[in-house]
């Protein structure tokens, strides 16, 4: 049996959430604000931190492959979708689901920035403590975690458990 803990339940990742979605209202209040999510983890996310920013945001998403289906960083990042808007002179605010070793991120930023936005703001729900690899300030962050592989809210192992309401840990894997 696959057993699975959980270390933030739905309400708590409901309350950071909402911390999460006042700081960026205040921030970009008056703004032209476009959240970029980052497929396909973020998009559970993208979807409940959103609907706590009071402002009129626009949506759109890209996707990159990074772990394949290990639970490995491989520090290969591959853009597999880029962005449908122009982003030239617009503030933008990526959404993460999690953010481990940093490499995924740090090459999407520097993808980005080439491109002249007004500003470039990173939002993640999840930090993984200890073992960045780059150096990355993330202005909103929902929870900060141990070194342990997270399932849930988005968030897959081998493609499953995105559905789940809460991040939790898997204890064991005997079904996998
Ligand atoms: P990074 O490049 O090492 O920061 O990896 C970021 C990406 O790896 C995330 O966007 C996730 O897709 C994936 N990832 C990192 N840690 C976990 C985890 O604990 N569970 C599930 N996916 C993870
Ligand atoms: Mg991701």
């Amino acid at each position: 049996m696959t057993e699975i803990r959980t270390l933030i339940s739905a309400e708590e990742i409901a309350n950071a959430l909402a911390r999460m979605g006042a700081e960026i209202t205040e921030k970009y209040r008056g703004k032209d604000l476009l959240l970029v999510g980052v497929l396909r983890g973020a998009f559970v996310v993208m979807a409940d931190l959103a609907r706590h920013i009071d402002l009129p945001v626009e949506f759109d998403f890209m996707a990159v492959s990074s772990y394949g289906a290990s639970t490995q960083t491989s520090g290969v990042v591959r853009i597999l979708k880029d962005l449908d808007e122009e982003i030239a002179g617009r503030d933008v605010l990526i959404v993460e689901d999690i953010i481990d070793s940093g490499l995924t991120l740090n090459y999407l930023i520097k993808s980005l920035r080439v491109r002249r936005p007004a500003s470039l703001g990173i939002a993640s729900l999840l930090v993984k403590e200890g073992i960045q690899r780059v150096e990355l300030e993330i202005d909103h962050v929902g929870f900060h975690i141990g070194p342990e592989f997270v399932v849930g809210y988005g968030l897959d192992y081998a493609g499953r458990y995105r559905n789940l309401p809460y991040v939790g840990v898997i204890d064991s894997l005997e079904d996998l």
